[in-house]
């Protein structure tokens, strides 16, 4: 198995991507914190996985953007196990579409917040782990957005833009240490936040699916949580031993 007995923190496990990934890892043989702001959907997580697979998964109700709960869970995690070996930052939030002059400065802090901060906190809570075991890796879900942007999608383009230079930015720095950073920006993927990126008032998820996201991407498909999960396995396992500071698009060709 690619991850034996390895240590696994994935935000955002509760839904989406993160679940597809908490599973892919865990059928590798990964123990994994399973962690979300929703607790409920965080404990569903780890059932699926105990169901599934063979591996320890243990559910974490945390919100990311708050310092005293990521040292708290990073804190747990690696008393309880004696190492952290990656570190996935998922949780994110999408931003219905807003005109610049209506945007509320308490909705730019709350994306930033959960988007790109998380990505520091969880880092600056792991790397002390990383460094001792001379060895780690971090996966950030960044967003093909970070290089084409949609119109309306301001504080939420400029928060993944954030993480992926901050991915380069830890990639250099922890480099000495044996500790890689990397990122995969997805394109549109069929997940619950897929619907979300569009005005509250005209929300049809499905026809919206269809008309912009699918009309936009080359291979006119929607990506699904298992590519990410493939990707990300690949970029946090020992066939990318030599890969640091990539920014990876799964996006179906959006990014051309
Ligand atoms: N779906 C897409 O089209 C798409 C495209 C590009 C990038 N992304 C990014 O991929 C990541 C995963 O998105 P998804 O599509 O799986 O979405 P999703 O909504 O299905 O899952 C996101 C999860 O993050 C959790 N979360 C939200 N705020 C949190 C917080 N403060 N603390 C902890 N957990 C929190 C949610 O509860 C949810 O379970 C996000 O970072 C998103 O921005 C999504």
């Amino acid at each position: 198995m690619l991850l034996q007995d390895q240590v696994v923190i994935i935000t955002g496990a509760g839904a989406g991507m993160g679940r597809s990934m908490a599973l892919y890892f865990a059928r590798e043989g990964a123990k994994i914190a399973v962690v979300d702001i929703n607790v409920n959907t965080a404990e569903e997580t780890v059932r699926i996985i105990e169901e599934k697979t063979g591996s320890e998964a243990v559910a974490f109700g945390v919100d990311v953007s708050k310092a005293q709960s990521v040292k708290k869970l990073v804190q747990t995690v690696g008393e309880r196990t004696g190492r952290i070996d990656i570190v996935i930052n998922c949780a994110g939030l999408p931003q219905a579409f807003t005109p610049i002059e209506d945007l509320e400065e308490e909705e730019w802090d709350r994306l930033l917040n959960v988007n790109t901060k998380s990505v520091f906190l969880t880092a600056k809570y792991a790397v002390p782990y990383m460094k001792k075991q001379k060895k780690g890796s971090i996966l950030n879900i960044a967003s093909i957005a970070s290089e084409r942007a949609r119109p309306g999608l301001n504080a939420y383009c400029a928060s993944k833009g954030a993480v992926v230079v901050l991915t380069k930015a830890l990639a250099l720095e922890l480099a000495p240490y044996g500790i890689r950073v990397n990122a995969i920006n997805p394109g549109p993927t069929n997940t619950e936040m897929l619907g979300k990126f569009v005005p509250e008032q005209d929300a049809e998820p499905e026809r919206q699916k269809q008309d912009i996201f699918i009309s936009s991407i080359p291979l006119g498909k929607l990506i699904e949580p298992e590519d990410i999960a493939e990707a990300a396995l690949y970029l946090c396992s020992k066939y990318a031993e030599k890969i640091t500071g990539t920014i990876f698009n799964v996006d179906g060709g959006r990014g051309i």
